[in-house]
């Protein structure tokens, strides 16, 4: 992450001081930027959530912003020492530790259950596209009774991206929109060593009413324009599974190859006299 200059109490600095405590390059350990830091300080400080999950604690950056604006908070980390080390510092917050997909859906289960009122989930944990889906999916269990917002961090980066598009949102009547780029991500510079050229960051937005949706999910991506340019100066740029400089020649060559074995098997002469041309001619 670059130096953000927004501080976990989303405090601009005041002072010359702390602005090169800043540059320095000392990092507060928060995940986000200072765009997504405001965002989702912004929603939950007018949203008021009594209830929230966050899934991916880290050093508890997010967590601190979600334990000052809501009255209770599950927070779910496959590491041990989220709950060892922060459960002292917030009281309102109950740490679950383990991997997600075990906990996460009986978690969900639970609050069904005793009809807590959960109206806001941050997931930022497991970041392969598999184990997005896999939370995602757990979550979509849930059947609101309020406002149900779902955030979900590292939406920019490719595998998060497809692990989202690709969740049973539509299973859930109550989905009603995903917006993949509510906040945009960022591209990687040089000087962040090893992870130059990756795509990171970036905020969506699942967004479920009590009320069923009448028509299809309504999945938006507001900024598909940036996202293609960066992803195809990325380091994923090479990758066959959206490039279509790798798929198109494959299935180009797969299709040539068929018709050949169609011409030999039904018309040998047409085949043999095209054969004979390509080879004069090469
Ligand atoms: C990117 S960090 C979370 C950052 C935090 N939300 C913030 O903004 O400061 C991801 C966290 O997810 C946890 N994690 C990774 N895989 C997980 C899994 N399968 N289940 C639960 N937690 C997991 C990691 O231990 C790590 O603490």
């Amino acid at each position: 992450m670059a130096f953000q200059f927004l501080d976990r109490a989303i405090r601009l600095p005041s002072t010359n001081t702390e602005i090169v405590q800043r540059l320095s390059g000392v990092h507060d350990e928060w995940m986000m930027t200072d765009a997504e830091r405001a965002t989702v300080h912004s929603m939950l400080s007018t949203l008021k959530p009594q209830v929230a999950i966050e899934v991916g604690v880290y050093r508890a950056g997010s967590l601190a912003i979600l334990a000052a604006q809501c009255q209770k908070v599950y927070a779910l980390d496959i590491d041990p020492f989220c709950a060892a080390t922060y459960a002292s510092r917030f009281p309102n917050v109950e740490f679950i530790t383990g991997p997600s997909q075990n906990t996460l859906p009986k978690l969900i289960d639970r609050i069904q259950n005793s009809g807590e009122p959960l109206g806001f989930v941050l997931i930022d944990a497991n970041h392969s596209e598999e184990g997005v889906r896999c939370d995602l999916d757990n979550v979509l269990r849930y059947m609101p009774q309020r406002p149900l917002y779902i955030v979900m961090h590292d939406s920019f980066n490719p595998g998060c991206r497809r692990g989202i598009k690709t969740a049973i949102w539509s299973s859930n009547p109550h989905v009603h929109m995903v917006e993949l780029d509510f906040v945009v991500g960022r591209f990687v510079m040089q000087e962040e060593g090893n992870r130059y050229r990756q795509m990171w960051c970036g905020l969506a937005l699942g967004v479920l009413l009590p009320e069923k949706r009448t028509g299809d999910v309504i999945m938006r991506e507001n900024e598909s324009l940036m996202y293609r340019t960066a992803l195809q100066h990325s380091v994923y740029r090479f990758h066959k599974w959206w490039n279509p400089v790798y798929s198109l020649p494959l299935t180009a060559a797969r299709m040539r190859r068929t018709a050949g074995r169609l011409l030999r098997t039904h018309a040998p002469k047409l085949f043999d006299a095209m054969k004979a041309r390509h080879n004069k001619s090469s």
